[in-house]
């Protein structure tokens, strides 16, 4: 009998961007199931609440045909805690330069100690992704400029309006 292979793609998402997407896609396609799962860290200050971010990232992911089954939530505490809950055998992290592996490798390493039976998978973001970014989105978004196909649709108005009120 074949197992149901679930991967966990944990992070900020604040908000969703065009990058996250594609990694999504690409892990629903090497996985059964995809949990995209928000982190809810009340320390770091964030443009959308938790709740936003879960809808905003229903709604991108809602066009995907993909064979692997795509869920999105939030958690807070322990990423392997929550993988294990789950019953996820993969942590799936995108990585857009050495800067980023740099940033993953210490989590990577402690994820591993705490629960070696949970690989993280890493995916390279896609050429036409690598420069995408949350933050940097969110800078671009504030002093004007567009960010037409760096977010899906539906992040785009919500971000524009979100900035213009400040
Ligand atoms: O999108 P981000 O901000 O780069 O995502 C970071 C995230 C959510 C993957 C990371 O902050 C995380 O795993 N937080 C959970 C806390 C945790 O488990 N820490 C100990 C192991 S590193």
């Amino acid at each position: 009998m074949s197992q149901t292979r679930i991967a966990l793609f944990p992070g900020s998402f604040d908000p969703i961007t065009e990058g996250h997407l594609d990694l999504i896609r690409r892990a629903a396609r090497l996985f059964d199931r995809v949990v995209v799962t928000v982190l809810i860290n009340p320390a770091k200050q964030s443009l959308f609440t938790v709740d936003e971010r879960v809808d905003l990232i229903r709604e991108s992911c809602a066009g995907i045909d993909s064979p692997g089954h795509i869920e999105v939530d939030a958690f807070g505490g322990l990423l392997v805690e929550y993988a294990q809950r789950v019953g996820a055998v993969a942590i799936v992290r995108g990585l857009r330069s050495s800067t980023d592996f740099e940033y993953e490798q210490p989590m990577i390493a402690m994820n591993a100690h705490l629960a070696p039976g949970i690989d993280t998978v890493c995916l390279l973001a896609s050429a036409q992704h690598a420069h995408i970014s949350s933050r940097l989105v969110k800078e671009v978004a504030s002093l004007g400029g567009s960010v037409t196909g760096m977010v899906p649709r539906a992040v785009e108005a919500r971000l524009m309006a979100r900035v213009r009120k400040g």
